[in-house]
C-alpha cells in the first residue's frame, strides 16, 4: 500500500520511483490483494440513486449478509487508474462505490513515449499524457466477463470508459466500443476529453458532437438499452461550448455527463518544475476549475442531467463541494496518490459529518444546493 504514497514528500525514499511504475505497482497491489479493505459500515445517507442505478444495496439479501460491507456511496474511482481492468475488486474494497475501468481502446496501443507522467509534489498535482495505452477491447472484456462470471457479486458498480485508437476514425471506434462493453458495464462513458490522442477533443464542437452522439446512442438503444451512456467533458471549454454541448445532450438524451477531464491550462500557482510539461493536469489545482464547470453544466441542463464529478478531490469538503455544484457522484484519482489507500472511508466519514451539520438527510438532497440558494 506504500506505493500510494509515493508522491508525498513525507515518504522521500518511496518518492524516488518514477511514477508510472509506482502507478503500476499500485494497480499490481490493489490486484492482489494488498491494498487495504474499507470494513466501515456505510453510512445510509451516502445511498444515492443515479439514472435508475442504485449506489447502495446492490447485493440481494443473502450475499449482503456475507459481506461486512455493502459498496453504496457517492465515491468512485475516476478512468485512468485502472486502465485495463486489472483490480476491480480490490479497488472497490478500498471502498469506492464504483469504478471507472479505461479509457479502454478498440485496438491495443503502447501510448505515447516514457516518460508521459510526471508529479508536481508541492502543488498536490500531476500532468500525464500517456495517450491511451490500453491493451486493447478484447483483453480487457475477458477479463471483466470473467468477473461477472464469476457469479461474485462486485461490491460497487462498473463503469468503463471508452476511447479510440489513435489513427482510428472516432465513430467507428466509439460504436465498437458501446457495442462491445455494454453488457458488462453498469454505466459507459465515451470519453472525448483526454488532451492526448490528437483531434479528440475537437469532438466535442457541436457539429462533431452530434454525429458522434447520435451514432453511440442508437447503438446502445439496439444493443444494451438499460445501460446508462455518459460523456466525458474537459475543462477548458468556452461557455458557448459549453451551452453547445449541454444541448446536445441533452437533445439526444445522454444519460449523464463526467465533468472533468483533465486540463490543458497551466495555472499561474504552479510551482512543481514539471509544470511544463506537455500533458493533461490534474489534482488540486483542477480542483475548483472542475467544480465551477459542474456548476454552469448543472444550471445549462436545469440540474435534469446527472453529473459525476470529478477532479481535484481528496477529501470530504471537495466531494461536498462538488455535489453542491451540482454532481449525483464524484470521482477521484489523483490525490489519492498523495492521500493514501486508506482516504475512502476517510473522506466519506468526512462526507457524512458535512451533511449532517447542514441538515441534509441524504446526499440527494444535496445535489445542486448551491444552485437552489
Ligand atoms: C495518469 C492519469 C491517466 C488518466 N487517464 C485517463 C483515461 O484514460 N481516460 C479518462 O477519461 N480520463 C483519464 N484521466 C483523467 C481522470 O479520470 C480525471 O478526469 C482527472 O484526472 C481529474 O481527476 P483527479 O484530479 O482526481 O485526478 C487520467 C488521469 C491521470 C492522472
Amino acid at each position: 500500500m506504500f506505493v500510494f504514497v509515493t508522491f508525498q514528500t513525507r515518504w522521500p525514499i518511496l518518492a524516488l520511483q518514477d511514477p508510472e511504475s509506482s502507478h503500476e505497482l499500485s494497480v499490481w497491489m490493489a490486484k492482489n490483494g494488498l491494498t487495504p479493505i474499507d470494513r466501515v459500515a456505510e453510512n445510509p445517507a451516502l445511498k444515492v440513486n443515479v439514472f435508475g442505478k442504485e449506489f447502495s444495496e446492490i447485493l440481494g439479501e443473502e450475499q449482503r449478509s456475507s459481506v461486512t460491507n455493502i459498496a453504496g456511496n457517492p465515491l468512485g474511482l475516476a478512468a485512468g487508474c485502472d486502465k485495463h481492468g486489472e483490480a476491480v475488486k480490490g479497488f472497490m474494497n478500498m471502498g469506492f462505490g464504483f469504478v471507472e475501468v479505461g479509457s479502454v481502446t478498440p485496438q491495443p496501443q503502447p501510448g505515447n513515449d516514457k516518460p508521459r507522467m510526471f508529479r508536481l509534489t508541492e502543488d498536490q498535482g500531476v500532468i500525464n499524457r500517456y495517450g491511451f495505452n490500453s491493451h486493447g477491447a478484447e483483453e480487457v472484456f475477458e477479463r471483466l466477463k470473467a468477473i461477472r462470471e464469476s457469479g461474485q457479486e462486485l461490491r460497487g458498480n462498473l463503469a468503463i470508459n471508452l476511447g479510440k485508437n489513435k489513427t482510428a476514425d472516432a465513430i467507428p471506434d466509439y460504436v465498437y466500443g458501446v457495442k462491445k462493453f455494454g453488457e458488462l458495464a453498469d454505466f459507459l462513458v465515451v470519453n472525448i476529453s483526454s488532451p492526448n490522442t490528437p483531434g479528440l477533443r475537437q469532438l466535442q464542437s457541436r457539429k462533431e458532437l452530434e454525429g458522434l452522439i447520435s451514432a453511440v446512442m442508437k447503438v446502445r438503444n439496439e444493443s444494451c438499452p438499460k445501460v446508462p451512456l455518459l460523456v466525458k467533458i474537459a475543462p477548458d471549454l468556452t461557455d458557448t461550448e459549453l451551452k453547445e454541448i449541454c444541448q446536445v445532450a441533452t437533445k439526444m438524451k445522454v444519460d449523464g455527463m463526467v465533468v472533468t477531464n483533465t486540463t490543458i491550462s497551466r495555472p499561474e500557482s504552479l510551482t512543481g518544475a514539471a509544470k511544463e510539461e506537455t500533458g493533461g493536469l490534474s489534482g488540486l489545482p483542477l480542483k475548483d476549475m472542475s467544480t465551477e464547470v459542474i456548476r454552469k453544466v448543472y444550471k445549462l441542463t436545469g440540474g435534469k442531467l446527472p453529473l459525476i464529478g470529478v477532479g481535484g478531490v481528496g477529501t470530504g469538503q471537495d466531494v461536498y463541494d462538488k455535489i453542491r455544484a451540482g454532481a449525483s457522484l464524484v470521482e477521484m484519482y489523483s490525490r489519492l496518490a498523495y492521500e493514501g489507500p486508506w482516504s475512502p472511508p476517510k473522506i466519506k466519514l468526512e462526507l457524512s459529518r458535512l451533511l449532517k451539520a447542514d441538515g441534509f438527510e441524504n446526499v440527494a438532497d444535496a445535489i445542486g444546493a448551491d444552485a437552489k440558494k
